[in-house]
């Protein structure tokens, strides 16, 4: 009864208040005339969704990430532990982590959807072409993000992921070390690694993103959003603006609120599969305990990595340094380019058979990548250590050293790449006949340096671990076949299933 006069009061007292902060902040000159700006109605399709969408999974990756880095620990020691303690004792904990992992997922994903399409629809052509080049550098901080967030985890697959990626860059002529040194704080995975990373992740890219995500945003909305490109409307330096004005006084809607309604829509989809996803299938790792003496058993990177994984695993060593130096180099700059190189005429997919195909090759060449470095042959078994015992007659009377050397194999986790008695991983060769096969000598190289796939153990064992793994080594052959006890004689092709096997065994070359 009282609220009914009450209410033009009240409202009038809000008007007051905003004036208020108007006068000092002029919202009303500067934000508002871009949010009910005229879009061409054309635009507001569901296919033009996909930005938002990323935008929206990034404010998620923020507000779950600051919460995250609550409980977490960024040192080498602890960092593992806090996230056990977030899976497992932090009320919600779990649920956190898995909305993170998720939204990153989410957020790689959705972005590649929104660069196809902006892709295919002519989007970067003229006057966009800024648009197009600072989204290029978003894509990279994301992927970026996703690359560092796996190294938060410290588990194996950091370990293994960093590993890799720290290969590439060791492979650069001249700075190469440097390179190495700069990224994990000094020449292996130590504990200043995570801290660099940390500040990667949290600060650094971050604050890139924000600052570009701005930036793009600015362009997007200054330069208006792409018309729905029809086939033979041509973009032509002299007559587009004109044309895309003339477009929206015809049939423009503005931004606010038409033109984001189906963003909105969207947007709630994305949070609904988000949440479930994450309630669903629950947070990634952290998987192994962190053990540095292993940079790379673990060979399953998130999603997005695993074609480069398998493109590693597949390409003939002679071939890596030099693809891994160009490819990307050449890759990126063919993308950051684009707009200038194709800049005007025809947008619609329609009449670009071109960029079908293009895209189409990419994406069934990733996926078939994806698809071997999830099920290849060569792929670890990751529990093979702990899960499956050495089977009995590979133990049974033996030496006490040689014994030793059985349970080290064991828990080096050699068994993760190595089968004994068929159960094991076959990444590398089967083991049961090795002394068959390398001499002693041999044996001790290739535990000590690592070759082909095989990582150097080299400073992760003690010289008597070696002499009990290679002692334990030499009793593994068939009865009846000779031990190799001289030269090295090449591997037997049908079991060295690992990449170039064979050809990368030459006596004495280090890996
Ligand atoms: C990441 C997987 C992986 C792990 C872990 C691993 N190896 Fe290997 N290993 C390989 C691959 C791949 C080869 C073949 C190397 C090549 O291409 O020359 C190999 C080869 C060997 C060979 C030569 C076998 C032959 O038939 O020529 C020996 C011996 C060996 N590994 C011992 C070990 C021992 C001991 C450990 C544990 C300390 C270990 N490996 C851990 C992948 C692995």
């Amino acid at each position: 009864m009282a609220s009914s006069p009450k209410t033009p009061q009240a409202k009038s007292r809000l008007v007051r208040i905003g004036e208020w902060f108007d006068l000092r902040l002029s919202f009303r000159e500067s934000i508002l005339p871009p949010i009910v700006h005229e879009i061409p109605r054309s635009s507001g399709s569901w296919w033009y969704v996909f930005g938002s969408a990323t935008l929206l999974c990034f404010v998620m990756q923020i507000v779950t990430g600051t919460c995250l880095a609550l409980v977490y620990v960024p040192s080498a020691d602890q960092a593992w532990n806090s996230l056990e303690y977030l899976n497992y004792q932090q009320p919600l904990g779990w649920f956190l982590r898995a909305l993170h992992f998720w939204g990153s997922n989410f957020m790689v994903a959705l972005m590649t959807i929104h660069l196809v399409q902006v892709f295919l629809f002519g989007a970067f052509k003229y006057p966009r072409e800024l648009t197009w080049v600072v989204g290029c550098v978003l894509f990279l901080c994301t992927i970026g993000m996703a690359f560092t967030g796996q190294v938060m985890r410290f588990d194996q697959d950091a370990y293994w992921g960093l590993g890799i990626g720290v290969s590439m860059m060791g492979r650069f002529p001249v700075i190469g070390e440097s390179l190495v040194h700069l990224v994990l704080g000094g020449p292996i995975i130590g504990a200043e690694t995570l801290s660099r990373f940390f500040a990667l992740h949290v600060f650094v890219i971050p604050g890139l993103l924000l600052i570009l995500i701005g930036l793009h945003l600015w362009l997007v909305i200054k330069v208006g959003i792409n018309e729905w490109p029809m086939p033979g409307r041509l973009v032509t330096r002299e007559r587009y603006l004109d044309e895309y004005h003339a477009l929206i006084e015809e049939d423009g809607e503005p931004f606010v609120p038409q033109g984001v309604r189906k963003d909105l829509v969207f947007a709630g989809l994305v949070l609904i599969a988000l949440f479930g996803a994450a309630a669903i299938f629950g947070p990634a790792g952290p998987n192994g305990p962190p053990d540095p003496t292993l940079i790379d058993t673990v060979p399953r990177p998130d999603f997005y990595f695993l074609w480069l994984f398998a493109a590693f695993a597949l390409l003939p060593p002679y071939l890596e340094t030099p693809l891994i130096l160009t490819a990307p180099v050449v890759l990126i700059a063919a993308a950051f380019l684009l707009p200038f190189y194709s800049n005007l005429g025809e947008k619609s997919w329609k009449r670009r058979p071109g960029a079908w195909v293009l895209v189409i090759t990419v994406f069934l060449m990733l996926g078939t990548l994806a698809y071997l470095g999830l099920s290849s042959p060569w792929s670890p078994h990751m529990d093979a250590w702990s899960g499956t015992p050495t089977p009995v007659q590979y133990v049974e009377g033996r030496t006490p050293l040689e014994l030793q050397g059985a349970i080290l194999l064991q828990q080096k986790q050699c068994r993760n790449c190595h089968s004994l008695g068929g159960e094991g991983g076959e990444r590398g060769p089967a083991l049961d006949h090795v002394a068959a096969v390398q001499t002693r000598d041999e044996m001790i190289r290739q535990v000590l340096q690592g070759d082909g796939n095989m990582p150097a153990y080299g400073k992760h064992l003690k010289p008597q671990e070696v002499t009990a793994l290679v002692a334990f080594l030499s009793t593994l052959h068939p009865s009846g076949e000779p031990v190799q006890r001289n030269s090295a004689s090449p591997a037997r092709p049908e079991e060295s299933v690992g990449r170039g096997a064979a050809a990368s065994r030459q006596p004495g070359a280090p890996s």
